[in-house]
């Protein structure tokens, strides 16, 4: 969609109304039709459940081509960044908008190890959940929670304070999401080392026990560090779209990214390399793809592929490719010569991309579906896929909602709807209900 549209304005006619509405192109992608004057001409709203055809806000941040499967980052691609850069370098790009100096780099580093310990506080926090819960509920928990102790950076109008809570979500993440871990196993929580960069301190936070010395393997450092680098952010996707939402009405920051992680978890969204996981666990062996495969193309099914098709990719998802990649070196590096599941996937993925259902539908892997491999070979529980997956997505969403507090024609998120309940009817007393 790269070819700029040659269209200025866009008619409506909506029965004996004409209406010109404003076209608006962007630097690369589709233009929009401005269609904010709609209702107000003619008493209509548009109709699009799913916001397949709806653009919900003008960013400078990342831009997906679906149809080529490009993905930049403030305009830089996905491989080049994950080839060449850091998690905390994409952090600093996502949210200032340009790569950093190697002064700047050194500055941005300092100042997010300097936020990496959560309040001690949080440690009573987390007892007042059960062993067992699913990392995911403590983490929405805990993340509203940050909201109870950081109230010197709530205050959305102030940039510095806006500033500051989006450097101490950057920096706690790791800590909360690998105390929700620990949590989960019976070992006591680590405290960062602000030695160690950004990855190797959450490796060594989930990994360490105070009986031995903890040594960081720097081939699944740099594997995690670009696992995050391919999550970091994904222009309007569900989550960024509730943390925008949520944003608009100026909520603090903290309960913003709170309600991000509670829409990620979903399996359709987030949850996918968690629900991948399991699929390709449940079907177990090359032979059973067949089966599988079938059942994901019956309509009376609900089974789907997990970790297949995407709303905006229908080509492949350039970060799946890098993750195939990663998944290849980590298995190499821990000596997993022949993982089953592996096996599966590469399997599923080739008869599926051979399938008329799926290049038809062009449903191709997405990020979710070789993830999930290559976190459970890091030695993460598939209940903690989705955790590495909010905190790698909090830059994004922090960025994203700076850029809408900070947009001068920002207004709070208010859709409406197609009402198609009763009609006005008056109450009847109990007595005269049959
Ligand atoms: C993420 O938006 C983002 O950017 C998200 C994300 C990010 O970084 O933020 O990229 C992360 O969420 C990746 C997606 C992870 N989800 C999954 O892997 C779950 C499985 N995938 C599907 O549920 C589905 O593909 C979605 C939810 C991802 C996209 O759904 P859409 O765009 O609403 O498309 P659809 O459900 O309307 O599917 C179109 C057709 C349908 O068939 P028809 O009704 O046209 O006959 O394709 C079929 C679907 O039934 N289909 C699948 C399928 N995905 C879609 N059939 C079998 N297996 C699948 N995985």
């Amino acid at each position: 969609m790269d070819a700029k549209n040659t269209a200025k304005s866009a008619a409506l006619a909506v029965g004996d109304k004409k209406l010109d509405m404003t076209v608006k192109d962007g630097t690369i992608g589709p233009s929009v039709v401005d269609i904010g004057k709609l209702y107000a001409q003619t008493g209509m709203f548009t109709y699009d459940p799913g916001f397949t055809s709806t653009a919900s806000c003008e960013s400078k941040i990342t831009y997906i081509d679906g149809d080529e499967g490009v993905l930049l980052y403030r305009g830089y691609p996905i491989e080049q960044i994950a080839e060449h850069g850091d998690f905390l370098e994409t952090c600093y790009l996502l949210l200032y908008g340009e790569l950093p100096t190697a002064a700047q780099k050194a500055d941005f580093d300092y100042r997010v190890n300097r936020h990496t310990m959560v309040h001690e506080q949080m440690h009573r926090f987390f007892q007042g959940f059960r062993r067992d819960a699913h990392p995911m509920a403590v983490m929405v928990g805990s993340v509203g929670a940050l909201s109870a102790f950081y109230h010197d950076s709530t205050d959305i109008s102030d940039p510095q304070q806006r500033m500051i809570a989006s450097i101490r979500m950057i920096a706690k993440m790791p800590t909360l999401a690998a105390m929700a871990y620990k949590y989960s196993v019976g070992q006591p929580f680590v405290y960062p080392r602000n030695d160690l960069d950004l990855s190797s301190n959450f490796l060594r936070m989930c990994f360490a026990v105070p009986a031995e010395e903890y040594k960081v393997n720097p081939v699944l450092s740099r594997a995690m560090d670009r696992i995050f680098i391919l999550h970091a952010d994904h222009e309007q996707n569900a989550s960024t779209s509730t943390v925008r939402l949520a944003g608009s009405s100026g909520a603090n920051p903290f309960a913003c990214i709170a309600a991000g992680i509670a829409c990620l978890w979903g399996p359709a969204h987030g949850g996918a390399n968690e629900a991948a996981l399991k699929m390709l666990t449940e079907i177990g062996s090359v032979d059973k793809i067949p089966e599988y495969v079938k059942r994901a193309k019956d309509k009376n099914d609900p089974f789907r592929l997990m970790g297949f098709g995407h709303r905006v990719y229908k080509n492949y998802d350039p970060r799946a490719k890098i993750m195939q990649k990663t998944c290849h070196e980590v298995l190499t590096e821990l000596g997993i010569k022949d993982d089953p599941l592996l096996d599966v996937a590469m399997e599923l993925e080739k008869i599926a991309l051979k399938d008329d259902y799926f290049v038809e539908k062009k449903l191709y892997p997405n990020i979710d579906f070789y993830s999930g491999i290559t976190l459970k070979a890091m030695g993460f529980p598939t209940t903690m896929f989705t955790v590495l997956f909010a905190l790698a997505r909090t830059v994004g969403w922090i960025a994203q909602w700076k850029e809408m507090i900070e947009d001068p024609g920002q207004k709070i998120g208010r859709p409406r709807q197609l009402y198609t309940g009763s009609t006005r009817r008056d109450y009847l007393p109990i007595s005269r209900r049959k």
